[in-house]
């Protein structure tokens, strides 16, 4: 009796368990709507310094592609390997599976308007998040373009410099190599396959690291994410004008 009144009820839970699935779902949609509203609007994207080819450019236009057969936001034409590999990423699809599809919104809780046999990952559509290795290649792609940007953004007018953009830009590429670098697939492509870790001592190392890196897999997920919207704001205000880009040195 005690377990039929379970199964038909959401859940047995006394906690607060609607906190976390509920701000998850409100960081994703504030960075979802800001990200698409900034790659379509085409514009505010890039601070030149045209005699020392130094420039700050945001992360959602980088590489830059200026092609005249495409007549649309370069983003559109990049964006697709960054968010393919974070909608595909592990701890993602367990963040938007509880706050967007509710399925289940939390441990011990159940679905909510789902009925149906469950069939996981293994089936149509969800099987198709096991390309997300091939976004990591993609994204890993984007990734050196962002470490270059970097590197532009230290030259000025009058030459060499630091400025907070440069900061902001270096911080940014670092955060999402923190990303890239700690991914499970990442971490599989590195050690997983191997039976004797004792024959391969270099990558043994490496998948040490990408271990360790791994265990906080959602920090680097959270503060990458947060980061790379905030460069991409910062870019966008220094480019109207708005706030002027400080220089150190
Ligand atoms: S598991 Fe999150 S990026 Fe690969």
């Amino acid at each position: 009796m005690a377990n039929g009144a379970a199964q038909n009820s959401l859940t047995m839970r006394k906690d607060s368990w609607w906190i976390a699935p509920l701000i998850t779902g409100i960081v994703l949609g504030v960075f979802g709507i800001y990200s698409t509203i900034r790659a379509l609007s085409n514009q505010l994207f890039e601070v030149e310094a045209t005699l020392t080819n130094g420039y700050l450019l945001s992360p959602f236009y980088s590489p830059l592609i200026l092609a005249d057969w495409w007549p649309f936001s370069p983003a559109i034409l990049i964006l697709w390997a960054p968010l393919g590999f974070r909608a595909t990423c592990y701890y993602y699809r367990k963040a938007y599976y509880r706050s967007f599809f509710l399925s289940p919104p939390g441990c011990a809780v159940n679905p909510i308007g789902k009925k149906g046999k469950y069939s996981g990952e293994s089936a149509f559509p969800y099987i198709f998040q096991n390309i997300h290795r091939f976004f990591l290649y993609a994204a890993t792609f984007i990734l050196i373009f962002l470490w270059i940007d970097a590197y532009h953004s230290l030259f000025f007018e009058d030459g060499f410099g630091i400025s907070l953009g440069t900061l902001v830009l270096t911080i940014n590429a670092f955060l999402l190599t923190m990303y890239s670098f700690s991914c499970h697939s990442f971490r599989h492509l590195i050690g997983g396959k191997l039976d004797v870790f004792s024959a391969c001592p270099t990558r043994f190392k490496f998948w040490g690291a990408a271990s360790a890196m791994n265990e906080i897999h959602m920090l680097w997920a959270w503060i990458s994410l947060i980061f790379v919207a905030f460069t991409d704001l910062y870019v966008m205000l220094v480019a109207q004008g708005i706030i002027t880009d400080v220089r150190f040195i």
